[in-house]
């Protein structure tokens, strides 16, 4: 293998189709995998990622306010949470990738390169599953606008490692742990065993991703000589653009790591 695992992360970012993107960065996973186990990892190099990762032309991406609501009750409904679960999870891939090309001279431990090739990996899983849910149901992805807004995290922490690492997978990746099982309800009552299968995957692997985000900012606060928990606040309150809002899954979230001081206070608008 030739390739710095920047450039796999880049090759990635560039594949537009939703299929043959998650198709090369579960080659590259398992390629990286292998590598390290075999005791002959590729460098991780540097790179120069695109600000925006290729996607296909279609979903049409529309200002969040403008995507039309469906009710959950329905067959549109459950296929629109589908696809924009399935946006959610083409996003994630991007993102992890993005990591690994884009801070590459950050240097770090090898365990941090496995994480996150392997939540990566993982994201494209949860695409292929979400977009196999679309088309059992007679859908695909890109059949129905999804939100423009999801690649901003990305931009706005382009130039800091902590506060990507806060912003993504700690407070985007843990809302997620909060949505899942009201999801996971929605398609028991429709006594759908794919789609309920594909989201009890999702919600188990999705832990891990948080743990990673909590592992890493915590090695790095440490490596700094930081206090975690003030640096947390303040990175979120930089970077990200509205107040959390709960109910929020207390039990998954102590499982990845995020204890209830580093969420609540982000509840209140700052006013310090
Ligand atoms: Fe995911
Ligand atoms: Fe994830």
């Amino acid at each position: 293998m030739s390739k710095t695992l920047a450039e796999m992360a880049t090759d990635v970012l560039s594949t537009a189709d939703g299929r043959a993107k998650t198709a090369l960065s579960r080659r590259y996973a398992a390629e990286w995998a292998a590598a390290r186990l075999a005791g002959n990892a590729p460098e991780t190099g540097t790179a120069n990622p695109p600000m925006h990762p290729a996607r296909p032309s279609e979903p049409a991406l529309l200002n969040p306010r403008d995507v039309p609501r469906r009710k959950p009750g329905t067959p549109e409904g459950r296929i629109a949470i589908l696809h924009a679960v399935a946006h959610i999870e083409l996003n994630a891939v991007d993102l992890h990738w993005d990591l690994l090309a884009r801070f590459g001279h950050v240097e770090m431990p090898d365990g941090y390169y496995d994480d996150w090739v392997k939540a990566a990996d993982e994201e494209s899983k949860h695409f292929n599953l979400m977009a196999d849910c679309l088309e059992a149901h007679g859908s695909h992805y890109g059949a129905l606008p999804a939100h423009a807004g999801m690649w901003q995290a990305a931009e706005d922490t382009a130039e800091d490692l902590m506060g990507r690492l806060a912003v993504v997978p700690m407070v985007l990746e843990a809302r997620g742990l909060d949505v899942t099982p009201g999801m996971i309800k929605i398609f028991k009552q429709a006594k759908d065993t794919q789609t309920i299968e594909a989201l009890e995957v999702i919600y188990g692997e999705e832990v891990g991703h948080v743990a990673y985000g909590s592992k890493w900012f915590h090695f790095l606060c440490g490596r700094h000589n930081l206090d975690p928990k003030p640096v947390f606040h303040t990175l979120v309150r930089k970077y990200f653009h509205s107040t959390l809002r709960p109910p929020f899954n207390e039990e998954k979230r102590a499982e990845a790591g995020i204890p209830p001081d580093f969420y609540w206070p982000l509840t209140e608008i700052n006013d310090a």
